[in-house]
């Protein structure tokens, strides 16, 4: 099993109990509003949903990376990454859902600096991008804070309501990653 540790957290790969955090995380109007893929309607569908992530967590070569967030014990969010359908924007992309009372205390931010390091350091990733509405603040702001930048806006149209949303994509390559460090490392 995979288990990468930040300062607060524990990231391990999907164990079947997880359906409850699943399913709390679907529950949240906040969360499914920009995570279109968590509107789950039963525990039953929570449980599917994180079977399928196990599996894909075990094929060989491994390509889809789905932790759970572990703090104190608890598993308080969710952290996917896999190989994107394109491969010209980056060699993994992500996506990322935390439980509203754990909002706006650094986790996810902590958690993608987490998940970075490993995919550029054991993953040997050359590039590495994630999407948000630019109405995402807190995403985007996620993403900002791990280095990444700005490559690109496009309009996409709601699913239910078919409205048109600014979306961005943020990227960051290996080199980046590395200068960014460096300058952590020396203050
Ligand atoms: C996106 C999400 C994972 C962020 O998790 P988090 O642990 O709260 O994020 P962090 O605390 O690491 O950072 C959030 C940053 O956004 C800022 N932020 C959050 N909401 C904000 C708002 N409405 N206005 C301005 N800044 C905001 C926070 O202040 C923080 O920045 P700071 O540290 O510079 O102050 C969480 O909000 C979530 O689960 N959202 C629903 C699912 C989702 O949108 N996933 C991404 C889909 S693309």
């Amino acid at each position: 099993m995979l288990m990468l540790h930040t300062a607060r957290l524990v990231l391990r790969d999907l164990v079947e109990s997880d359906w409850t955090l699943v399913n709390a995380l679907s529950q949240e109007r906040t969360v499914t509003q920009y995570q279109t893929w968590l509107r789950l309607h039963s525990p039953a569908e929570a449980l599917q949903w994180v079977r399928n992530g196990m599996e894909h967590n075990a094929l060989h070569p491994r390509q889809a990376y789905n932790l759970a967030l572990v703090h104190q014990n608890q598993a308080i969010g969710w952290l996917g990454w896999g190989r994107p359908t394109d491969g010209t924007q980056g060699d993994y992309d992500f996506g990322d859902a935390l439980l509203p009372s754990m909002w706006r205390h650094g986790f996810m931010s902590e958690a993608l600096q987490g998940a970075l390091s490993y995919m550029f350091q054991s993953l040997k990733a050359r590039q590495v991008f994630g999407e948000c509405a630019s109405m995402n603040i807190a995403s985007a702001r996620v993403m900002e804070k791990v280095g990444m930048t700005l490559s690109a806006t496009w309009i996409e149209h709601d699913d239910t309501t078919g409205e048109a949303e600014e979306h961005r994509r943020y990227a960051i390559d290996v080199k980046a990653w590395q200068d960014a460090n460096k300058i952590m490392r020396t203050g």
